[in-house]
């Protein structure tokens, strides 16, 4: 926008800011085309300059720029994680699946409750944002997977992606690294639980949402927090995100010791019925292929290579494209290497 004298303005200028009376009420709103009348008005009035929308400049709106920005980052990740054209039931089943999905994430993030919140997930700290869209996401597939009916997955998609906005009340010190807390602080930090279910109701989201919030630390064997409750006494949908949430942790940036995704499946197989419903364990690894298309990748015989293929069930094992030798040396010639045939041989780096 541009600061412009009164006495340049013209006819058909369009106010880039409201002009507010002395008593506060707006006199001229933004967006105004001034007409002459106008502009006299203003010259009498005795003010000198205003601003004015410069055709040069296109202005946007940040809530309407990151709601886009969210939206096509899981839109990329659905389609990473489920790979539909390589499914054999592509033309029917997966497809579906996959335009439902990205139907009812349009739906979420587009939701302007959800889209009040993305700023506020975004500065809780530099991930946040990041990790309920991956929660969002994981949860999703699992709940398509699950076949949940469309209200039960709007609701799943919602409080996946807002889970944790509880902690945009917590102190600084019990947000960020949570690996040194005391037990007073770990309270602290437990309470955000609490406090996202009390924000999330007050905002007018539907019961079924705020429960996620507040229950998505509960653990199958009653060992969670913030209520103690167990097995199917925790809703289904805390229940899915729960298993979304540590997944997404463990193989995350803030994870203590990160996990590979397939090892961070073989903790949640193997806890599962103690900590986990193993009903949604098995859901997650049918129905997410954890080592997306395109992730560049370093195997135990030392060669490094690209996933290019993927097995429904065996997600774990993929098919990967060989590129280069134990040498580091590109090879001519690449060849494929199936995973799940080559049992010796496993993936020890994500690389890219
Ligand atoms: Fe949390």
């Amino acid at each position: 926008m541009n600061k412009t004298l009164v006495t340049d303005l013209k006819q058909g200028m369009m106010l880039a800011e409201s002009i507010f009376a002395q008593n506060g009420s707006i006199l001229v709103a933004e967006g105004t085309a001034l007409a002459g009348s106008i502009i006299k008005h203003l010259q009498e009035m005795g003010r000198r300059y205003v601003y004015i929308y410069d055709e040069n400049t296109i202005e946007a709106d940040p809530g309407e720029v990151l709601v886009s920005r969210v939206l096509a980052t899981a839109q990329n990740k659905i389609h990473s994680y489920l790979p539909y054209e390589l499914y054999p039931e592509s033309d029917t089943g997966v497809r579906a699946r996959y335009e439902r999905l990205n139907k009812s994430l349009a739906e979420i993030i587009g939701d302007p409750k959800v889209s009040d919140f993305l700023l506020d997930l975004r500065t809780i700290d530099e991930s946040t944002l990041e990790h309920s869209i991956n929660v969002c996401i994981f949860s999703l597939l699992i709940g398509a997977g699950l076949d949940l009916p469309d209200n039960l997955m709007a609701y799943l998609g919602t409080g996946a992606l807002v889970h944790d906005v509880g902690k945009i009340l917590l102190p600084p010190e019990v947000r960020g690294d949570l690996s040194n807390l005391s037990e007073k602080e770990q309270q602290a930090y437990q309470e955000h639980t609490n406090a996202g279910y009390r924000l999330l109701r007050e905002k007018g989201f539907e019961a079924p949402v705020a429960k996620v919030a507040l229950y998505h630390h509960e653990r199958w064997d009653g060992g969670g927090y913030p209520t103690k409750l167990a097995g199917e006494k925790i809703d289904l949908l805390s229940r899915i995100v729960n298993i979304a949430d540590v997944y997404d942790s463990l193989t995350g940036p803030l994870a203590a010791t990160r996990y590979l995704p397939h090892e961070a499946i073989e903790y949640l197989y193997g806890a599962g019925d103690m900590y986990f419903d193993a009903r949604i364990v098995r859901a997650f690894i049918y129905n997410v292929a954890i080592y997306p298309l395109g992730s560049v990748v370093k195997l135990s015989t030392g060669e490094v290579g690209i996933v290019v293929n993927v097995a429904k069930n065996i997600s774990s094992r993929p098919i990967v494209k060989i590129c280069y030798d134990k040498n580091n040396q590109k090879l001519k010639y690449y060849h494929q290497m199936d995973l799940y045939q080559e049992k010796t041989v496993f993936i020890t780096k994500v690389l890219l």
